[in-house]
């Protein structure tokens, strides 16, 4: 069979785990652990079904910008909504990559800025976080930002595995002290509160992303957006395809948007369960638990690849990552219904008490 000219480095390019199997209990990619709220289960069904399949999505790609906009008090051109924020992101780097423009990211934190950096052929600059509490030496990011002359610059926040937040004032002078673009991936900000949103009006550069995926349960939609300003979003949205987003995701996720308040009790929730995890990990001989502001927990423990073994068998599903940068023996651990919770614990317990 011939060789296949496929395009350079796609051989050695890293792919994103997605290994999954029927679990018991499913806390591996943090998700919401439960599925729509009735009542905007009602409100989905009843405008699916209004929906004329034969035209392309238009005017609903068109209500959900405007709904957002409405919500942020900015205007329709600084939203653009993607297929998760997934899409966003990855358009955000492409955008910005290309031959020679570097991209900067903290380390350890979402996995697929590396690979769409990769994948936008631009040069991967990943800055590591302090060892000890995932902490960001703002000045020091700000200074290899600066001095690699970066065309953009990504702080995830809270982040993704580590659940630390950086503060809106560090946030700030990363924003007041560059002048690349800067994106701040906000994928768990319900669960902290402390949007870098209120700074998008003094910061032209910024870009904040968002995504229905989490907080609000719809990880099977594909919905995210970002909000910048009309000469980022105008930009950005020539790398998508004509009708890039399908009207079952765009009525879905406008429905949700427009009864977020429903959410509010289950963000709280999470918020508690996860203060009750932190608390019940904590007492766990040889575990260090690193203080979370999002829906998960990252756990430190020596037989971390044991544990999860023990817990694969169990079909409890965590996120172990065995030795990638920074996160050495770490497990993540989505928080879910308070019965999952106990399950996912006692288990843990029982592992740890075994080892005696
Ligand atoms: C930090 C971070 N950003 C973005 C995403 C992408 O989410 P989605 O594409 O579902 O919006 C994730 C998903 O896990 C994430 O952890």
């Amino acid at each position: 069979m011939a060789k296949l000219k496929y395009r350079s480095k796609l051989g050695e390019m890293p792919s994103y785990d997605v290994t999954e199997r029927e679990w018991k209990i499913k806390v591996n990619a943090n998700e919401s652990g439960m599925n729509l709220p009735p009542m905007v289960e009602d409100r989905v069904m009843a405008r699916i079904s209004r929906v004329a399949f034969n035209r392309y999505p238009n005017e609903q790609l068109d209500m959900l910008m405007e709904d957002i906009a409405d919500n942020y008090r900015m205007s329709k051109e600084s939203v653009f909504i993607g297929n998760g924020s997934s899409e966003i992101i990855e358009k955000i780097f492409y955008c910005f990559g290309g031959k020679n423009h570097k991209i900067v990211f903290t380390q350890p934190s979402f996995s697929m800025y590396h690979i769409y950096a990769e994948a936008a052929e631009a040069v991967a600059v990943p800055f590591d976080l302090n060892e000890e509490d995932y902490s960001l030496n703002v000045k020091a990011y700000v200074n290899t930002v600066n001095e690699s002359k970066a065309s953009l610059c990504v702080v995830c926040n809270p982040n993704n595995p580590t659940g630390n937040v950086v503060s809106l004032e560090d946030i700030e002078y990363i924003a007041e002290h560059t002048s690349c673009a800067f994106l701040v991936d906000e994928a768990y900000i319900e669960f902290h509160g402390e949007s870098a949103v209120s700074l998008l009006k003094k910061y032209p550069n910024m870009i904040v992303a968002r995504t229905f995926s989490k907080a609000y349960g719809l990880a099977a939609c594909r919905c995210g957006y970002m909000l910048a300003a009309p000469a980022i979003t105008g930009m950005i949205a020539k790398s998508f395809m004509p009708y890039h987003m399908d009207v079952l995701t765009l009525v879905t996720a406008d429905a949700v948007f427009s009864m977020r308040d429903e959410y509010v009790p289950r963000i709280q929730m999470v918020i508690a369960e996860r203060k009750r995890m932190e608390d019940m990990m904590s007492g766990l001989k040889g575990f260090k638990v690193y203080p979370s502001h999002a829906n998960f927990i990252l756990v430190r423990y020596d037989k971390a690849v044991e544990m999860n073994k023990y817990l694969t068998n169990l079909g409890i599903g965590i996120r172990s990552f065995g030795n990638a940068p920074g996160l050495t023996n770490c497990m993540r651990i989505s928080i879910g219904t308070r019965e999952e919770n106990d399950t996912v614990f006692k288990s843990i317990k029982n592992f740890v008490e075994e080892q005696g």
